[in-house]
């Protein structure tokens, strides 16, 4: 299966730059299944309605949240009636919506995407490794699914390499996502499972994570309420991973850093 995944969404400039990235990577890349993280897209904070339809219009299969997810209120129905959107799964029962998403794939395939939280400098929420493992129980790599691919929205480089190697060889992708930078780590782990520390964004990179610098700085230099902060504008590099996997196992066989536009260095798989 051919699977690609893009880090968070930030503001204008990342949604302009992820929608029109999203159609080229599916054909250049002769793509199965897109999976894109936007809790950033509604001017850093959050994801409107709206912004999920343009994505899932320009060609996202599922769309993955963190801990911005609820700062726009207007998802809390949305998500409970759009399955291909899904929000960490650790949060409390009773939360809107779901934390997994089962994706039909071309050729009788299906993809589990699963979206979880780390706790290390995070909000508290239920213990991310239990809840996945108790997830996973309930598929076979393999068998009743062909890839599992696990968003894993952390701070903590610590946490989501404890992550990975604890899944590692029971799903095909763990990537982690929050902290807006790409890792040059992408590796396959011992036992077949893909793993990036982190996607990076779809944002302007002459920022501060996504977010206007001035203003993003100004809140280290002075401690006074009302620095606001508000997406940096300029064009947005598209960040992710590319990923190959084999039906048969749900394992990985290939990784390869996907930059695109803007500041960044721009690398591209070959197809
Ligand atoms: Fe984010
Ligand atoms: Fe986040």
């Amino acid at each position: 299966m051919r699977i690609a995944f893009l880090g968070d969404v930030v503001g204008r400039s990342g949604r302009e730059a992820a929608g029109a990235a999203i159609p080229r990577l599916r054909s250049a890349l002769g793509l199965d299944l897109l999976v894109i993280n936007a809790e950033n897209a509604s001017h850093g904070f959050g994801l409107a309605p709206d912004m999920a339809q343009a994505l899932f219009a320009a060609g996202a299969d599922v769309i993955t949240l963190g801990n911005h997810a609820w700062d726009r209120k207007d998802i809390f129905g949305y998500i409970a009636a759009e399955p291909r959107l899904i929000r960490p799964l650790n949060f409390p029962p009773g939360t809107p919506g779901a934390g997994f998403h089962v994706a039909e794939v071309p050729g009788g395939r299906r993809a589990l995407v699963m979206n979880a939280m780390g706790r290390l400098f995070m909000d508290p929420l239920d213990c991310p490794f239990r809840a996945t493992a108790q997830e996973l129980s309930r598929y076979r790599l393999g068998g009743t699914v062909q890839a599992i691919v696990i968003d894993f929205h952390a701070e903590a480089t610590s946490e989501k390499m404890s992550f990975a190697h604890s899944f590692d060889g029971q799903v095909s992708l763990v990537v982690g996502t929050h902290t807006h930078c790409p890792t040059a780590d992408h590796q396959i782990l011992p036992g077949g499972t893909a793993y990036q520390s982190d996607a990076g964004m779809c944002g302007d990179y002459d920022s501060v994570i996504g977010m206007d610098k001035q203003g993003a700085a100004g809140r280290f230099w002075r401690k006074l309420p009302g620095d606001k902060l508000s997406p940096a504008d300029g064009i947005a590099t598209v960040c992710g991973l590319y990923v190959e996997t084999n039906d048969l196992t749900g394992l990985c066989c290939r990784i390869e850093p996907i930059r695109l536009g803007g500041r960044l260095s721009e690398v591209l798989p070959k197809p």
